[in-house]
């Protein structure tokens, strides 16, 4: 920032333009190779974060009433989007493998016995948020074939791809797809900050054309700013460095808090073992309201994401919570999964003492979802 203010203030605090300066575009290329992926430079557009290039695309092919397919549960900050747009948002199950393409299928046939067709699919394919869990690499295969077979867009939103602890990576969808039908989106917040608000989509240009349009009504352009703070980032040229500095001690992190949780959470209660990104999901017995436990674990200090906001009708969900485990240090997770676990307990208790009942998680418990529920937003409601 010093040096921009030394060497470039004037152009850094003016206009750009709508799809991003050249420069931009270029470092997003690097980010995406990272991962084997090699977008032109025409197909990719710079965006206020990755929140506003799904905010365009929904803006870009939702009319109200249009169905919309996601995960169950689906990224939270998703929900808002196509609720605004008033999409028919159907979410599809998840297991510890990702979308269940194969119920995802039967809902593409359903709805083409009706003479419906999704205008998009909208997956979070790696180290899902909030479910932790990655698409298989034999789904990844299926979801782009299905794409291609019934001509649906495919969205698939990319953040944590490279925050990867365990095992092999996996070819992302838009590399598998070629750039055919799969939009991609992606971000600098979880790589460099979030404060910066940088992020991406890369479409075909008869989407991208219309993409750049909703820019345009929307801010013009992506902070000129924050492109070239990060620009000057990248010319650095440590910034693999820096992610695989975050890959240790999110690691790290990771394993603290799953090893907490083993200690602390009553055996009632499952979790997923994500191999990266920034979330654990965990699913507790059914007679749990995770945002009642939200205000017992706020007075001892300590918060996560109740379920439900995970959902699109805000009905399911309720049994399950989502943790974090980036942003604190390992003493304090295992301090927070401790007083968590013990605002559970309480409540398990209370249950089983109240009803006389002793259950362990049933299997169909530790899926992440139940059953494909379409949901439609009443009109003029966000
Ligand atoms: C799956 C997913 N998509 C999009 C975003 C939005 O990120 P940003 O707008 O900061 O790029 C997030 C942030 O947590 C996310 O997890």
């Amino acid at each position: 920032m010093t040096r921009i203010a030394q060497e470039s203030a004037a152009e850094a605090l003016q206009y750009g333009p709508t799809e991003g300066f050249d420069e931009t575009k270029a470092a997003v290329r690097m980010v995406m190779e990272a991962e084997g992926m090699s977008p032109e430079p025409e197909d990719i557009i710079v965006t206020t974060g990755g929140q506003q290039a799904l905010d365009l695309i929904a803006k870009t092919l939702v009319d109200p009433g249009d169905v919309v397919v996601c995960e169950a549960p689906t990224y939270p900050g998703a929900v808002p989007v196509f609720c605004s747009y008033e999409a028919e948002t159907h979410q599809v199950p998840m297991d510890d493998d990702g979308m269940r393409v194969d119920q995802l299928e039967e809902l593409c046939e359903r709805l083409a016995s009706e003479g419906r067709k999704p205008k998009f699919i909208y997956s979070v394919p790696s180290f899902q948020n909030p479910a932790g869990v990655t698409l298989s690499l034999e789904r990844r295969r299926r979801l782009v074939e299905l794409a291609h077979m019934r001509e649906i867009l495919v969205i698939e939103d990319n953040p944590y791809g490279l925050l990867r602890y365990e095992g092999e990576a996996q070819a992302p969808l838009y590399q598998l797809d070629g750039g055919d039908y799969v939009i991609y989106v992606g971000t600098l917040s979880k790589i460099l900050s979030p404060g910066i608000r940088i992020g991406w989509a890369v479409a075909p240009p008869p989407v991208m054309e219309k993409i750049a349009l909703g820019k345009q009504a929307t801010d013009l352009c992506t902070s000129t700013l924050s492109q070239y703070f990060a620009l000057e980032y990248f010319g650095e040229g440590r910034w693999r460095d820096y992610i695989g500095s975050l890959r240790e001690i999110y690691r790290s992190r990771r394993d603290a808090m799953l090893e907490a949780l083993d200690r602390h959470f009553p055996p009632q209660a499952t979790w997923t073992r994500p191999h990266g990104g920034l979330f654990v999901w965990a699913t507790l017995p059914d007679y749990i309201d995770t945002s009642d436990l939200l205000a017992k674990a706020l007075r001892e200090n300590v918060a996560f994401v109740p379920g439900a906001a995970a959902y699109v009708d805000g009905r399911r969900g309720s049994n399950s919570m989502r943790l974090n485990f980036s942003a604190s240090t390992a003493d304090e997770i295992r301090e927070g999964v401790r007083r968590i676990g013990a605002v559970l307990s309480e409540q398990v208790q209370l249950y089983e003492t109240i009803t006389s009942e002793h259950r362990l998680p049933q299997p169909a418990q530790r899926e992440p979802s139940g059953d494909v529920v379409p949901f439609r937003a009443p009109r003029g409601e966000a």
